[in-house]
């Protein structure tokens, strides 16, 4: 299981100035912690409590209608081309990029065992949206449409645009080309689904875009390029049965969220950085970031008081970062609790060889580059605790689907547990959809010409 690390957070490593007195908060938040998972676990089958992320683990209809139609479609398609925004891409990026073998899409067929390439078009840039469907052949290309409201302005014109190519080059053959993952019943993307004949997933009632990732919307791109999707599902499963336990000193999850929830409440430390010291987990970071920042970025809480809370996530990769934001992080504004991911076992062993012996980077020679990146971590968390800086590392034993099924399962409990102690609802996006509306106005949706001209007054006035 994964290993949660949290002593330098505490008065007796960091001072009491930056720490905290773990054992006394254990002891002090035991019963509310007890009180807020249990309520998580109560609730989460109830219509409308937006909990429902917390069975996926369980859904072994979706698994296996992921699996069959992967296999369906096994051999047939050169490259896949996920659309898809926010929580709609995010996840499955993240899980991807961890568990494919590092430059896949360099791969030949073969070496890829016959499954294809994938992108991920998580964004609309005109340039890079015409270099991409300049490069891809998309007659051989799966597209997997991804909108959990089905409008989304950018995934629905990347849909508009790459159906109408895909219409010219195949006629109507076209529509076995896509599949859509969207709502069961409502939302453009449903009702177009219909109308043409695609294939569809399901995004499961009261699931979050951003606690989507262990539906089809991460399972189908995954299961696509051949990952074993039933490991992550283990993975979940085993650390959802060990986040039940009310228990906060046997809570991984509860502990993180704690001690996040009182280094900003109670010592100003409102900067959450997640840094995995492997390349591979650089987009759970930037997953997470999403995670954090959407669900307890807040300005009311649950009882309507104004309050703007959220801690600031920031993601970071070690050891790149260390040459980058580590500076700050030592030496700046004493603001941050910096969590990071280390890996027990890479997949590799990489020696570096015995040259240059006669200068000063002589002592590298012999030893191997999973020494170098430990080394490197271990010394950050060295210079950053010697600077009385809150950090936590976290353990995983290998970058593999089981491991990171627990991995991300325990941030979701863990966002869920945070916005509980904040008194918030975690689970909406206010945020989010007032730029999205603004959006519709200002491209002239019908139902918006009302803030359209409010809009256009304050962008002349800017
Ligand atoms: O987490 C969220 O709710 C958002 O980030 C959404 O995932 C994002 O806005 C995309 O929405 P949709 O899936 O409806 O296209």
């Amino acid at each position: 299981m994964i290993q949660l690390n949290c002593k330098n957070v505490s008065t007796e490593v960091i001072g009491e100035e930056h720490g905290i007195n773990i054992d006394a908060e254990f002891d002090n938040y035991k019963d509310v912690i007890k009180n807020i998972i249990a309520s998580l676990n109560q609730r989460k089958d109830k219509p409308g409590q937006w909990l429902q992320w917390m069975n996926l683990g369980y859904n072994e209809e979706t698994l296996w209608y992921v699996k069959e139609y992967a296999s369906m479609v096994q051999g047939r398609f050169e490259n896949l081309l996920v659309l898809g925004i926010g929580g709609s891409a995010l996840g499955g990026m993240a899980l991807a990029e961890a568990l494919l073998p590092p430059y896949w899409n360099f791969l030949s067929e073969d070496e890829r065992g016959g499954y294809p390439r994938i992108f991920f078009l998580d964004n609309i840039d005109p340039d890079s949206m015409t270099a991409l469907f300049n490069m891809l052949d998309l007659s051989k290309t799966l597209v997997n449409v991804i909108t959990k409201s089905g409008d989304t302005a950018e995934t629905m014109s990347q849909f508009m645009i790459v159906k109408n190519i895909l219409e010219k080059e195949l006629g109507d053959n076209y529509r076995y080309n896509i599949v859509a993952t969207t709502d069961k019943k409502v939302g453009i993307l449903r009702q177009i689904s219909e109308q043409e004949g695609y294939k569809t997933f399901v995004i499961p009632d009261d699931v979050g875009g951003r606690f989507s990732v262990f539906s089809a919307v991460g399972l189908l791109p995954l299961a696509l390029v051949g990952i074993d999707v039933d490991s992550i599902i283990n993975g979940i499963k085993d650390m959802d049965l060990a986040l039940k336990n009310t228990d906060i000193r046997e809570n991984i999850a509860a502990q993180n969220a704690l001690i996040h929830y009182l280094l900003d409440t109670k010592k100003g430390k409102n900067i959450s950085v997640l840094m995995p010291y492997s390349s591979r987990l650089k987009f759970v970071a930037d997953w997470f970031v999403q995670l954090w920042a959407e669900s307890l970025g807040k300005d009311n809480d649950k009882d309507g008081n104004s309050v703007n809370v959220g801690p600031t996530p920031v993601k970071a990769l070690g050891a790149t970062d260390q040459h980058s934001q580590i500076q700050l992080y030592n030496e700046g504004p004493n603001d941050k609790i910096i969590n990071f991911i280390r890996v027990k076992d890479f997949d590799n062993n990489l020696e570096i060889p015995k040259i240059f012996e006669y200068t000063g980077i002589g002592y590298l020679g012999g030893k191997t580059i999973n020494q170098l990146i430990n080394a490197e971590a271990d010394s950050t968390k060295v210079s950053l605790t010697d600077y009385s800086r809150p950090n936590i590392t976290i353990t995983i034993d290998k970058v593999d689907g089981y491991h990171l099924g627990q991995l991300l399962y325990m941030f979701e409990i863990q966002t869920a547990i945070a916005g509980e102690l904040y008194n918030i609802n975690t689970f909406n996006q206010p945020g989010v959809e007032q730029a999205k509306n603004y959006t519709y106005a200002l491209m002239g949706r019908a139902g918006y010409e009302g803030s359209a001209e409010m809009l256009r007054g304050k962008i002349a006035a800017l």
